[in-house]
């Protein structure tokens, strides 16, 4: 069956379709959507159900938007909601440097990554949550996935996401858990 996805995010988009190989998962094409869509919601949530609901109203058919916040316990939340645009612009070095100086040598390094996912489902709106606790480390470490991977190691781990396998991070990512939610869903229906 036929899922969109309101991303054009490779590595979002490959992360996915590993996790959910029974399904046809495209990405939203540039030519419809050219530019980025509107996040302009004020929690994870409110993004993702924007952004699903601009795909689900060019395209009318069965849709999903995920939207991840990177929530770091000592900063009260933050980057959280803010995490794309951190530093100012799309760009995860910064990004990282930026939450690495925030936190400076707080001994509290504890933090979560939360997923929310927006579908829609012949017309009917639903959510779903998916949380992978851990800590910042200390410096960046590991070349693979991508945002803020380098510096989460998640809990019961001593490696961050970026240096493990995608089959690594996809038993345990916050977007994993969010997919099976979602799945578990799907499955029940026709
Ligand atoms: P969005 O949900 O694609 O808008 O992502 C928000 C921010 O969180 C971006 O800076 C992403 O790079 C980052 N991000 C989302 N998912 C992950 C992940 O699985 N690992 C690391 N960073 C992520």
């Amino acid at each position: 069956m036929q899922l969109l996805i309101a991303s054009q995010n490779d590595n979002k988009i490959q992360e996915i379709r590993a996790i959910f190989p029974q399904w046809k998962i495209e990405g939203i094409s540039t030519d419809l959507f050219p530019g980025e869509l509107k996040e302009e919601g004020e929690t994870l949530e409110q993004n993702a159900i924007q952004k699903m609901r601009q795909v689900f109203a060019k395209t009318r058919l069965n849709c999903f938007a995920d939207d991840t916040g990177l929530e770091v316990e000592a900063l009260n939340g933050e980057p959280g909601v803010d995490s794309a645009y951190y530093a100012g612009n799309r760009n995860s070095q910064a990004n990282m440097d930026l939450l690495l100086k925030n936190l400076g040598s707080y001994s509290n390094r504890s933090a979560q990554f939360r997923t929310v996912i927006a579908l829609n489902w012949k017309g009917e709106e639903h959510l779903f949550e998916g949380v992978c606790k851990g800590t910042i480390a200390e410096e960046k470490m590991g070349n693979d996935g991508f945002g803020y991977d380098p510096i989460f190691i998640p809990e019961g781990e001593d490696k961050s996401f970026a240096q493990m396998s995608m089959e690594e991070k996809n038993a345990l990512s916050h977007r994993a858990r969010a997919i099976k939610k979602l799945n578990e869903f799907l499955s029940k229906q026709r």
